[in-house]
């Protein structure tokens, strides 16, 4: 692709260098293999190698690795119209997220990124606490015998929880039935679309392939279960009268001239990604601080003190949330050492672009690796130690682009604060049963990337029942 430098630096002395990078033969063909292979071993290499950015280039595709928070910063944010959602990327994601707010961009984008957004304000999450509290209750009661320890699948628990939640805030109610399946589904599919993403192509889905037949499978059960949810819903009274979950308000939403403004199709849509973008992150997030937790006596104590002082032993409502200070910081710190979504936050730059003192050609990839960002000791000092106190009330706010669990700028996650008020809820009813411990020579997991990323193998912890629950 031939470079066209844009008029703003042509008027410049001179064109801004690109980032280095490692020197290529095979046309960078050799960097396949070690990406497939170990994504974040290869990206953190590149770091270790090459510093804030680096650039390489497989065959025609030139990508730029930005790794310092400032030039992070100013891809999300400062040049965020120079940049639009990587194409493969989105193509891969609308597979199973179909075509949505997550996927789409220019005005469609826009059109339903305002038509979701105040379903997700503060405002309107107060009514899907009480959901969520409903959720969390019947699974972290039924986590382990009521009177000993036991040994707890959390990345399991977490999972079916997260899903508990979000379908009961999209359409009401839920069965444990669906829930599983959801949750295998997303799951599959999530593994599915890592693979797919650090492939230079992929294969047809119609392909008669045992992965592809998996694939298949998964898309028609979630779809399955969607459009089944849907028709419940529009029989069900509160769908009609009272919207009391996101599906309610969503089929009621009208134009001008009172015809629905969503179709059937789009109201699947927003479902699926809604259903998908918010139960994985939202686990995964929940998963490590669980190990976090039990790594940490003493900082689960602190929390356990909060939660007992704020609540003295009853559930937790969204006016405590501002009290449950620790228990947020706990949740971000948890979150800037395991970003849910770690890597591969990828975008195309529409234009050249000087990006500190580097140059982004037109057409260009940009990569963004929140997991190295996040670790960078110039923003967090010693940064792989767990420190809550760095996200505490009072506390020096982490410089600009260090800290993304929710990107930034225009794509900012549209679910943050229900994210944000799901999990403080969810850690601090878990705070209030169970004591979290490391069974035995269980070593720290290793990350495996998914959409999300996850424990590799699980995440096994001691759950032990508290004996004076406040
Ligand atoms: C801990 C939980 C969560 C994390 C860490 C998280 C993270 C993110 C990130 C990093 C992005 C931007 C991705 C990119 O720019 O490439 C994003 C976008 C998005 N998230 Fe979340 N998310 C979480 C929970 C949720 C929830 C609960 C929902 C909804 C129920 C949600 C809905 C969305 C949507 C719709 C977008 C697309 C926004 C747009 O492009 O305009 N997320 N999320």
């Amino acid at each position: 692709m031939a470079l066209e430098p844009s008029r703003a630096l042509a008027d410049r002395a001179g064109r801004a260098p690109l980032p280095p990078g490692p020197h290529l033969r095979w046309w960078g063909l050799e960097l396949l293999g070690p990406m497939q292979r170990d994504y974040l071993g290869f990206v953190c290499g590149l770091q270790r190698d090459w510093g804030d950015a680096a650039f390489t280039r497989i065959a025609l595709e030139r990508t730029c690795d930005v790794f310092a928070p400032e030039l992070v910063r100013a891809v999300l944010v400062d040049y965020a119209d120079a940049f639009v959602r990587w194409e493969r990327g989105a193509a891969i994601l609308s597979q199973g997220f179909g075509r949505s707010v997550l996927t789409s961009e220019g005005e469609t984008w826009k059109r339903q990124r305002r038509l979701l957004a105040p379903e997700f304000a503060p405002a309107r999450l107060q009514g899907y606490a009480g959901l969520m509290v409903a959720a969390a209750r019947r699974a972290l009661d039924r986590a382990a015998p009521a009177s000993e320890a036991a040994q707890v699948e959390v990345e399991a628990l977490m999972t079916a929880l997260a899903m508990d939640v979000v379908l009961r805030t999209l359409f009401g109610s839920t069965t444990d039935e669906d829930a599983a399946q959801a949750a295998d589904a997303v799951q599959l599919l999530s593994r599915v679309a890592a693979r797919e993403m650090l492939l230079p192509a992929t294969l047809p889905d119609w392909l008669p392939l045992p992965g592809k037949a998996a694939k298949r499978r998964a898309l028609r059960a979630l779809t399955a279960l969607i459009r089944r949810q849907i028709r419940q819903c529009r029989r069900a009274a509160d769908c009609r009268d009272a919207p009391a979950h996101l599906m309610g308000t969503l089929s009621k939403l009208r134009d001008e001239n009172g015809r629905a403004l969503l179709t059937d199709t789009e109201l699947e849509q927003h479902c699926l990604v809604l259903l998908r973008a918010g139960h994985e992150t939202t686990a995964a997030a929940l998963i490590w601080w669980c190990r976090l937790i039990a790594e940490h006596p003493d900082e689960a104590r602190r929390l356990r003190d909060e939660v007992d002082r704020v609540l003295s032993g009853r559930d937790p409502a969204v006016g405590d949330v501002p009290g449950l200070a620790w228990v947020a910081a706990s949740l971000q710190e948890a979150m800037r050492l395991y970003p849910p979504v770690a890597a591969l936050m990828t975008r195309r730059a529409l234009r050249e672009v000087q990006i500190g003192p580097w140059r982004i050609p037109r057409g260009a990839l940009v990569r963004i690796t929140p997991l190295i960002t996040h670790r960078d000791a110039r923003a967090f000092p010693d940064p792989e130690a767990f420190r809550p106190e760095r996200f505490a009330p009072g506390a020096a706010p982490p410089p600009r682009g260090a800290f993304l669990p929710f990107s930034a700028g225009p794509r900012v996650c549209l679910g943050q604060h229900y994210a944000m008020l799901e999990m403080v809820l969810v850690a601090t009813m878990l705070l209030q049963r169970y004591e979290l411990q490391v069974p035995p020579g269980e070593a720290r997991p290793e990350l495996e990337l998914g959409v999300t990323v996850r424990p590799r193998g699980g995440l096994l912890l001691r759950f032990v029942r508290r004996r004076d629950p406040a």
